[in-house]
């Protein structure tokens, strides 16, 4: 080992904010995986069944618990009698804990703690306590044999949206998403436009559906809480745990190598995961908590209901000067989160006159939080459809009505675009689904007993960045074909979207190694905090931190060979040097080196009194191409030092650019003449989101969008009871998604875009792009094909006839 060896400092870090635009550097590299079509690098585990979900994983001694509802929406817990339990076989325990049971868990990056005090009923359906048998099936039984009393005050409960509307009030901007916000004097714009367009849109309450219901396995190693469990983002749920249980960072592990699908349902903890450790504890036995498919609709978060006005003023040939989007949603009283409908819309169109307006109606349901696109998903439905709206009134194409509503700027903050292609989303969206050929006049095609239409809708959402962290370690491995591996650690999640896959090829492009020689650990609070996956962030942020990590891995790797980083190209396993080194480039790893080196070197002549010759900087000079093979060169190196970390940090950029993937949605339906049945027949959706990963995972993201929008336009609907607040449609028999037979040949554009402006990476969130505006597309659609429009989502058939 050299003295250079030595001095490497142990585990570095390479930190970056993104404060301006920055170079991308996926070009060192002979790879070329990133933007690859490559298949899921987890895809043969979770076919075979190998890839185990939270409530899959088995511990010795394990018992099971089923958690007790409230069968009231508003009042008190006064007794629960457990007698009946007394003659089921392997019941173990009734356990409530008035202190710990949550009446709900905050959702999303809030890390405060949840509500507690679960004596106190707020919705039907609230957990109030769990029991614990040796057997699930005893379980659920002794669960329905608890026999509990109330003191009932369901007359006083607010479970009709209609008639709270006339108690909204303002919402808490500090706890949301948006905020209000006012340019110039709408209303008076809009009283002295020529051209005018008012609406109300409603659009219901609506449920996540993911596959994997909520589960926790929870189990306590002295005062250590474990708990495998189904969430999105790791760091801020382990805070949750914490701030509910009062214990320190050092008590809580939480584990979610697998998720079966979150769609925000599992940004925050649910309340099976407090049940679980709680039960734990008492019992100092492991406790599996997995819920039913009707507790999960009934008792963790929903998408609020919202009603929402959009009113907008324009000059005769369409060009707006006054938009006003005002939105109302609901959740239990006392909560932050409101539905940002009005997201997209402070920079979608120009106009001078501009209005976000929230305001909140307390209901006595389910909590309402984040589900899949919140904010743009039901806002672009009201936008867009006012936009078609506004498009026949003048009698101009929609797509051309919205390129004379291109703003230079952000309209509503005076700031550029970091990128925008609505226009090339649109264009080639309109080429590929055969746009020109449209028949504008509705109600004007019959084929059969089908009444045929087309319509579109703009797509937006909001880009954003978190901080998040991840360590890259090189490691000798002879069983790797190139004798060494690379392994990542950061508790990133994958929750369906492919996380393992595109971080691998990341990964693998940085190191100039194959896939299959990046292991990917993900999932776990004791491996560096992520920004967990929500909010389409999670492969911009998480990847960055992955990506930073590998560079200074790289760094570190060509100061090993006394090559500067910048002159090195990784390929197959193989360190090569490709260039010469720009004096205007930094190599803080050969610079420490050498500065260590230097400065140790003379702690050692002053000690010993020897004089040691310069160091050899001669070995960072060109001096012919070099050549290293990556395992030789690892394998005498200390394995601590063979390791680095990657942190992001969200910047300036965030503030000086407003950063947004665009896309367009276009959709033809057919309706049934006598029936009014709906059903799409063919989409095409183009989408702008930065350089591509990976185009299998990101088509198949922009997919599920498309799939939602359907689900949004014509079935999803969330149906409480008015008099006692008991959910009506609580399972997927009755809650209805789009099925298979209901979802035609989608068509995916991923249109080119590169944006220094978002990460190193030059990527933008894309998992929730193409949800918004897509149901407004096929709104319209129905429009076109029957001449109705329907202003109260889902567009059921009973709406057309
Ligand atoms: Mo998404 S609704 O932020 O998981």
């Amino acid at each position: 080992m050299s003295l250079l060896d030595s001095v490497l400092p142990s585990e570095p870090t390479k930190k970056m904010t993104m404060n301006e635009p920055v170079d991308s550097s996926f070009t060192n590299t002979t790879n070329n995986l990133v933007g690859k079509a490559i298949n899921r690098v987890d895809g043969p585990l979770k076919v075979s069944g190998q890839a185990p979900y939270s409530a899959e994983i088995y511990r010795d001694n394990q018992a099971y618990g089923v958690l007790v509802g409230a069968k009231i929406a508003k009042g008190h817990v006064e007794s629960i009698d457990s007698s009946a339990l007394d003659d089921i076989p392997g019941i173990i325990k009734v356990v409530t804990d008035p202190k710990h049971f949550l009446r709900n868990p905050q959702q999303g990056t809030a890390t405060k703690a949840p509500t507690q005090g679960a004596s106190e009923i707020f919705y039907h359906g609230q957990p109030i306590a769990v029991v614990v048998a040796e057997t699930f099936e005893a379980a659920t039984e002794g669960a329905q044999a608890v026999r509990v009393t109330y003191k009932d005050e369901t007359e006083q409960a607010a479970l009709d949206f209609a008639k709270e509307l006339s108690n909204a009030h303002e919402v808490n901007e500090k706890e949301g998403s948006d905020k209000n916000a006012v340019n110039g004097d709408p209303e008076q714009g809009l009283a002295d436009s020529p051209v005018t367009i008012e609406r109300f849109y409603h659009t219901p309450n609506q449920t996540s559906a993911a596959m994997e219901p909520h589960a926790t396995l929870a189990y306590w190693e002295e005062d250590k809480l474990i708990l495998y469990t189904s969430n999105q983002m790791i760091a801020s749920c382990k805070q949750q745990i914490m701030d509910a249980l009062d214990l320190n960072k050092d008590q809580v592990q939480m584990i979610a190598h697998y998720v079966g699908g979150g769609f925000g349902s599992k940004l925050g903890i649910a309340p099976e995961s407090i049940a679980a450790a709680i039960a734990a504890k008492e019992l100092d036995r492991p406790v599996l908590v997995c819920m039913t498919r009707p507790q999960v609709m009934e008792a963790t978060v929903k998408r609020s209901n919202t009603r929402q006005r959009i009113a907008i003023g324009c000059d005769e040939q369409g060009v707006i000067n006054t938009l006003i989007h005002d939105s109302i949603s609901s959740n239990l009283p006392d909560e932050g989160f409101f539905e940002p409908s009005a997201l997209s819309t402070h920079y979608l169109y120009r106009g001078e006159n501009r209005q976000v307006n929230y305001q909140q109606v307390d209901m006595n349901q389910l909590l309402s939080g984040s589900m899949r696109a919140p904010g743009e998903a039901v806002g672009m439905i009201a936008l867009e459809c006012a936009m078609d709206e506004l498009a026949t009134q003048l009698d101009i194409d929609p797509i051309e009505l919205r390129r004379r509503n291109e703003p230079e700027k952000d309209p509503s903050q005076d700031i550029p675009f970091s990128t925008r292609q609505l226009i090339a989303c649109m264009e080639q969206g309109a080429e590929r689904f055969g746009w020109s050929e449209r028949n504008a006049k509705p109600a004007s095609q019959l084929e059969g007993d089908w009444w045929i239409g087309t319509g579109m809708a703009a797509s937006s959402r909001g880009n954003s960045l978190q901080q998040s962290e991840a360590r890259a370690t090189l490691q000798v491995d002879k069983s790797k074909e190139l004798g060494v591996k690379a392994v990542i650690e950061t508790d990133m999640t994958d929750i369906g979207t492919g996380s393992y896959t595109v971080f691998s090829q990341v990964a693998a492009d940085l190191l100039g190694l194959p896939i299959d020689h990046i292991e990917m650990k993900l999932g776990d609070s004791e491996l560096p905090p992520a920004s967990g996956s929500g909010g389409s962030f999670g492969a911009a942020s998480s990847g960055s931190s992955i990506y930073l990590a590998c560079e200074q891995l790289r760094d570190m790797i060509a100061a090993k060979v006394g090559l500067y980083a910048d002159t090195i190209q990784l390929g197959n396993g193989y360190i090569k040097q490709v260039g010469t080194h720009n004096p205007s480039k930094t190599d803080t790893a050969i610079e420490t080196v050498k500065g260590q080196a230097e400065s140790l070197k003379d702690k050692i002549s002053e000690k010993t009194g020897l004089a040691l010759p310069k160091s050899d900087t001669s070995k960072y000079d060109f001096d012919g191409p070099k050549s290293y093979a990556l395992a030789e060169v690892i394998a005498d190196y200390d394995e601590q030092k063979l390791s680095a970390k990657g942190q992001i940090k969200p910047g300036k950029n965030g503030k000086s650019h407003r950063q947004a993937s665009f896309g367009a949605n276009f959709a033809e339906v057919a309706v049934h003449k006598v029936t009014g049945e709906i059903r799409v027949k063919r989409m095409t959706g183009a989408f702008a989101a930065g350089r591509i990963l990976n185009h299998n995972t990101a088509t198949s993201q922009c997919y599920g969008g498309m799939v939602f929008g359907i689900g949004s336009a014509l079935m999803e609907e969330v149906i409480h009871d008015k008099r006692d607040g008991r959910l009506c449609n609580h399972d997927l028999a009755e809650y209805h998604v789009p099925v298979n037979a209901d979802v035609p040949q989608l068509d995916v554009i991923l249109v080119e875009e590169d944006d220094p402006y978002t990460n190193p990476m030059h990527i933008k969130g894309i998992g929730e792009t193409a949800i918004s505006g897509a149901a407004a597309a096929i709104a319209n659609a129905v429009y076109n094909a029957v001449g109705v429009r329907v202003y109260e989502f889902p567009i059921t058939l009973d709406k057309l006839l």
